[in-house]
């Protein structure tokens, strides 16, 4: 029988994703989702509110791993509803998930939760899994997610943390809006174009969730980027090229702030900050990564 693995929030462009690659490799993936239940592509959808135990527990029961995609997208402005969803759909879907494996007579082997690279802030030094964390909301938001995850006790569980970066993929992602602009002749440095984006092809993203769902040695928080981050300045410049687009202008700070509130309808920052990571754990634990140059990653994404 093939092994299941119940992917929460996979609805969305990664869960999405993780679901086609499991698949693909014999998996049988059930997506816990606030929509309807019912059979599609690559995965059985099953209702859950996010919140609270339900019907929906059965699924995890004699699951080989659960992974938690779940939380309202940071793509947004940062009001104090905004903010509070941000934190509250995160926080209690790690609990609610907890509960349902502590209640299992066949508990999963791994609880995999995706977090987020935010935690370092917005940095230019190089950041491996032991660097100081930031300051700010994104910042305090991925604080209390990683503690809410590791405050749970699931003795027969190991728990896996990946510290997501820029993850570069087809149908949705951040990729998506800037290669419109580009297309646009829009696609200019943006701001300073001094910070930072710790990418990595979703390909790659996948091999790290396969590593922590069958790897058992795999434990504790990982950074989920790739291995040659790159200036904003640089992105642009390589995203150009591969959409054979010379030159765009620059996006100044202000033009920016503007075109983020009043067009984007999302908090600018996520455009002008940026971190410098790179994924140690897994360099050191030998994972080879298939796109480790920017440019190959968007060819093959973009063209
Ligand atoms: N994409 C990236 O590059 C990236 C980078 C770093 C970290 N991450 C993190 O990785 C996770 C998955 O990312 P993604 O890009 O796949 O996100 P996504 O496309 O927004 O998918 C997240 C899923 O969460 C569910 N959801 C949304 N709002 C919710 C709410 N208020 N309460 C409960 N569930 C809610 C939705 O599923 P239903 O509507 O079906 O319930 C949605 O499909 C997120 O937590 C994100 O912060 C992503």
């Amino acid at each position: 029988m093939a092994k299941k693995v119940v992917l929460a929030g996979g609805s969305g462009f990664l869960g999405q994703s993780l679901a086609e690659f499991l698949t693909a490799k014999g998996y049988d993936v059930i997506i816990l989702t606030r929509g309807e239940s019912q059979q599609k592509d690559h995965a059985r959808y099953v209702h859950w509110d996010a919140e609270q135990m339900g019907e929906w527990s059965a699924e995890i029961d004699g699951s080989y791993a659960v992974v938690n995609f779940t939380g309202k997208s940071v793509n947004c402005i940062y009001t104090k509803k905004n903010r509070a969803e941000i934190i509250s759909s995160r926080l209690r879907s790690v609990h609610v998930l907890a509960q349902a494996i502590l209640a299992c007579q066949s508990p999963p082997n791994a609880f995999i939760q995706a977090g987020s690279l935010a935690i370092f802030g917005d940095t230019k030094k190089l950041c491996d899994e032991d660097a100081p964390h930031g300051y700010g909301f994104s910042v305090d938001v991925c604080k209390q997610w990683e503690n809410a995850f590791f405050a749970e006790e699931l003795v027969a569980t190991r728990k896996v943390l990946l510290r997501i970066g820029f993850a570069l993929g087809k149908n949705g992602g951040a990729l998506e809006p800037l290669a419109k602009l580009v297309t646009y002749n829009l696609g200019g440095t943006v701001g300073s174009g001094e910070q930072y984006i710790s990418w990595l092809h979703v390909d790659d993203l996948n091999e790290m969730f396969l590593t922590a769902i069958e790897n058992e040695q795999c434990s504790g928080i990982y950074n989920a980027t790739g291995p040659t981050p790159v200036t904003n300045r640089e992105f642009m410049r390589v995203l150009r090229k591969v959409k054979k687009k010379r030159w765009a202008p620059p996006a100044p700070t202000p033009l920016v702030w503007l075109g983020a509130y009043l067009l984007m309808k999302t908090e600018p920052s996520l455009a002008l900050t940026g971190r410098n990571c790179i994924p140690k754990r897994f360099l050191d634990s030998g994972f080879r990564f298939r796109y480790t140059e920017l440019e190959p990653a968007l060819l093959d994404l973009l063209t």
